[in-house]
């Protein structure tokens, strides 16, 4: 084969290769290397040239040179084209619809929590928070519940050292507002508490509560009922039936606790109230003397009352989830139905 043959042969051969070159930085270089590589077809072509006599040289050279440029330029197409497509601008199409995200809402308990306090804040009631790590003094001791008192046990505390605990209950705000502030007192503490308790779908060791307390002179239990039942009403509907059942807390006197009427069957009885009619929401009572006392406030001029109540149950009994872990588990598939 003379060299104009191998020249036209090596023009064809660049021409198939060139379609197959992959946009990857070795294919390219690969191409790069067979025909413009110092140890490439087209120079090899050209070492054979100088060996040509003048007539010859005069025919090939042109076509030679033609094919250098030609595959040096396919070159330059080629890499140009790669770096293009690293840089990504190209391939950016500006008139593409955004990419939707999703924003994020709060907590299905947090969305109660906020409710509940919307609700008594309209009645004049402040906000209060305090610590998730407590004295057993907060906790109780000043709420009434002397060493030894069996009314411990009915919250079983994580202890961290003999006097520091982690909450059991949100009243130790009570205290700490009381201490602080002189009557007329209205405040709501909305917080996490703990208990060291079996976990299952009914009970788990975090759980929220929310404390209500008033203080002044002259507050009676008839105030207290009618607070329950604005609030009752707002948050369940005006329809809803409340009952007041006699119980015990150390730190009220008398206590009681407070039933709705089943939000699901309105009293008639079904599985949610089995069969009862009735749903407990909170404990409430009037502030037993010794706990204004310890907060230096004379129970003989002043009285109060306060209640506790549970958000995560009422949020459960609100959208019919049976497994309180649920709120717990931080299952985005969970909680973005909410
Ligand atoms: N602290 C009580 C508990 O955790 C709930 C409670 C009951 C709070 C009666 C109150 C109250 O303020 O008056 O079980």
């Amino acid at each position: 084969m003379n060299l104009l043959e191998r020249t036209n042969e090596v023009r064809s051969q660049l021409k198939e290769d060139l379609s197959k070159v992959q946009n990857t930085f070795q294919s390219i270089e690969d191409f790069r290397l067979k025909y413009i590589g110092k140890k490439g077809l087209i120079p090899s072509l050209f070492r054979d040239f100088s060996a040509l006599c003048a007539t010859e040289k005069r025919e090939i050279g042109k076509i030679l040179n033609i094919l250098k440029k030609d595959a040096e330029k396919a070159v330059q197409n080629i890499q140009d084209r790669f770096a293009d497509s690293q840089s990504g601008e190209d391939e950016f199409d500006y008139t593409l619809p955004g990419v939707p995200f999703n924003r994020g809402h709060l907590h299905p308990v947090t969305q109660t929590m906020n409710r509940i306090c919307d609700i008594f804040k309209e009645m004049g009631f402040g906000i209060e928070f305090g610590p998730e790590v407590e004295t057993d003094f907060y906790n109780f001791q000043a709420l009434n519940f002397p060493d030894n008192h069996p009314a411990r046990d009915m919250q079983d505390t994580f202890f961290i050292e003999d006097d520091i605990l982690l909450r059991t209950h949100t009243s130790p705000v009570q205290i700490r507002t009381m201490l602080k502030q002189k009557p007329p007192i209205r405040i709501l503490a909305p917080g996490r508490v703990f208990r060291n308790e079996a976990i299952n779908s009914r009970s788990y060791c975090v759980f929220h509560q929310v404390e209500g307390l008033y203080v002044d002179e002259n507050v009676t239990f008839g105030e207290l009922k009618v607070t329950i039942e604005v609030f009752a009403k707002k948050f369940f509907g005006k329809d809803v039936k409340l009952r007041f059942r006699p119980s015990y807390f150390p730190f009220t006197e008398p206590s009681a606790e407070v039933d709705i009427s089943c939000i699901i069957c309105g009293g008639k009885g079904c599985r949610l109230c089995k069969h009862t009619g009735w749903l407990e929401i909170m404990g409430c009572g009037m502030v037993h003397p010794n706990v204004l006392n310890t907060c230096g406030i004379d129970s003989e001029k002043y009285s109060g009352y306060a209640f506790g109540m549970g958000p995560d149950r009422i949020t459960l009994l609100k959208y019919g989830i049976n497994d309180i872990r649920l709120l717990f588990e931080g299952d985005i598939r969970f909680l973005r139905q909410f």
